[in-house]
């Protein structure tokens, strides 16, 4: 379902596996990120009729955070300060100006991060399983979610404009793929 040009870097799951504690505390900004994204998106004009799911989005990534600080707190990790995505921010910075360019690429920069963290999930729920069970079942459970996210909000752009959401995904996928390409030393998920 997923339609990412390039793989996730090799060196990405060992980075991720030797600090867990750290990868813990940046999911908790991410999620917590996410769901004031949802209730930004609301700002524009063209997504006043989905005002109802975007909150329904917010809601689900706020509980997502507070299922992340609970895992926080029942391990003794301090919720500590957040890292910037240079993932993030690269695709943040083409997102265009002009209501009906900027919500088409807002809305595909959201389903992007969702779909990455879907993938993401994915992988840890496997790999964790004979390092941290407990933490592979968590992850498990939140592939669903952040697949379903980022099918809504590609769906929420087509319903805006269908062609230009094709010719803005085909720039987008060019650059997430440069981008993903670029080191990283942190242990973050993005
Ligand atoms: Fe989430
Ligand atoms: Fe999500």
């Amino acid at each position: 379902m997923l339609l990412f040009r390039e793989k996730i870097p090799a060196d990405w799951l060992p980075k991720i596996l030797s600090d867990l504690q750290a990868v813990l505390v940046d999911h908790a900004h991410l999620e917590r990120k996410a769901a004031t994204t949802a209730l930004n998106l609301e700002k524009y004009r063209d997504l006043f009729p989905r005002v109802a799911d975007l909150n329904a989005i917010a809601i689900e990534e706020l509980q997502h955070f507070q299922l992340v600080l609970d895992l926080l707190k029942q391990r003794g990790i301090p919720f500590g300060q957040a890292h910037p995505s240079h993932w993030i921010s690269g695709l943040m910075r083409s997102v265009r100006s002009g209501s009906r360019p900027q919500v088409i690429d807002h809305l595909i920069c959201c389903a992007f991060i969702e779909g990455r963290s879907c993938e993401k999930f994915q992988i840890l729920s496997r790999e964790l399983l004979s390092i941290d069970r407990e933490l592979a079942g968590f992850y498990a459970g939140l592939v669903e979610s952040e697949g379903n996210h980022y099918a809504t909000y590609l769906l929420m752009a087509r319903a805006i404009d269908d062609a230009e959401t094709d010719r803005r995904l085909d720039f987008y996928l060019e650059l997430d793929a440069r981008l993903i390409r670029e080191p990283n030393p942190l242990p973050m998920l993005h």
